[in-house]
C-alpha cells in the first residue's frame, strides 16, 4: 500500500507555509542537510548528524521511511525552514512499545512566533495516526524555548540528568 501523505498549509506572516513529509531525494534531501547544518552550528541538545553529503542524506531519508519514521518538513516557498523528525525507538533499547524519539528545529529568523507550536501539534497528530504511543524528547535545562514548547505540548518531565559533554539535561515524555 502507498504511504499517505500529510500535507498541512500554516499562515504565516500573511502567506502560506506548506508543512509536508520529507521526500527522500531532492531537492528535499539538500534542505533537510543545509537546515540542519545550520541549526547544528548554533549547539543544540539533540540535532542529528544526518550525514555529510546530499546523496547520504536520501539515504537516510530512505531507511528511515523503511523504519517507519514520520519526517516532517515545514517550507516558506521553496526553502525548508523547519522540521520535526519522530523515529521510533528499537524494542530492545525501552520498554515502552510504540515509542518515538522526537527532535525539532526550526531556522532562527522563524523561532518564537508560535510555528513551532504549530509545528510540533501536527507532528503529535501523525505519530498517532501512524501508531505511536509516546514520545520522549531530550533538551538542556536552559533551553526555555523547547521546555515551554513541549510542556505546552503536554510532555512531562520524567527525568534530569548531569551529563559531562551535554550539561544539565531534562529528558520529557508525552504518551498519546
Ligand atoms: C525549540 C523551538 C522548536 C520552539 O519553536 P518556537 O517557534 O520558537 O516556539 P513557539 O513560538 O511555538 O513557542 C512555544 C512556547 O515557547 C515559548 N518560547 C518561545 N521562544 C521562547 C524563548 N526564546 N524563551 C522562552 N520561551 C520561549 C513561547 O512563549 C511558547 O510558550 P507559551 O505559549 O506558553 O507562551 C525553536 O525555538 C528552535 O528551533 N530552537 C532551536 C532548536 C531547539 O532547541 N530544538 C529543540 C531540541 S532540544
Amino acid at each position: 500500500m502507498p504511504r499517505p501523505i500529510f500535507e498541512l498549509e500554516i499562515a504565516y506572516q500573511g502567506r502560506p507555509l506548506i508543512l509536508r513529509e520529507l521526500e527522500p531525494s531532492l531537492p528535499d534531501a539538500g534542505e533537510l542537510l543545509e537546515l540542519t547544518n545550520r541549526v547544528a552550528a548554533e549547539g543544540w541538545l539533540g540535532i542529528p548528524v544526518l550525514a555529510e553529503t546530499v546523496d547520504g542524506v536520501v539515504r537516510f531519508l530512505q531507511q528511515a521511511h523503511h523504519r517507519g519514521a514520520v519526517l516532517l518538513g515545514l517550507f516558506d516557498g521553496g526553502a525548508l525552514i523547519g522540521h520535526a523528525g519522530i523515529d521510533p525507538v528499537e524494542a530492545g533499547e525501552t520498554d515502552w512499545p510504540g515509542t518515538g524519539a522526537l527532535v525539532i528545529y526550526l531556522d532562527s529568523p522563524y523561532r518564537s512566533q508560535g510555528l513551532g507550536y504549530s509545528l510540533l501539534a501536527a507532528s503529535i497528530g501523525v505519530a498517532r495516526r501512524r501508531g505511536f504511543r509516546r514520545l520522549v524528547a531530550a533538551t538542556r535545562t536552559g533551553n526555555r524555548a523547547a521546555l515551554a514548547l513541549y510542556r505546552k505540548a503536554g510532555f512531562r518531565l520524567v527525568a534530569r540528568m548531569d551529563d559531562p559533554q551535554d550539561g544539565a539535561v531534562f529528558r520529557l515524555e508525552l504518551r498519546l
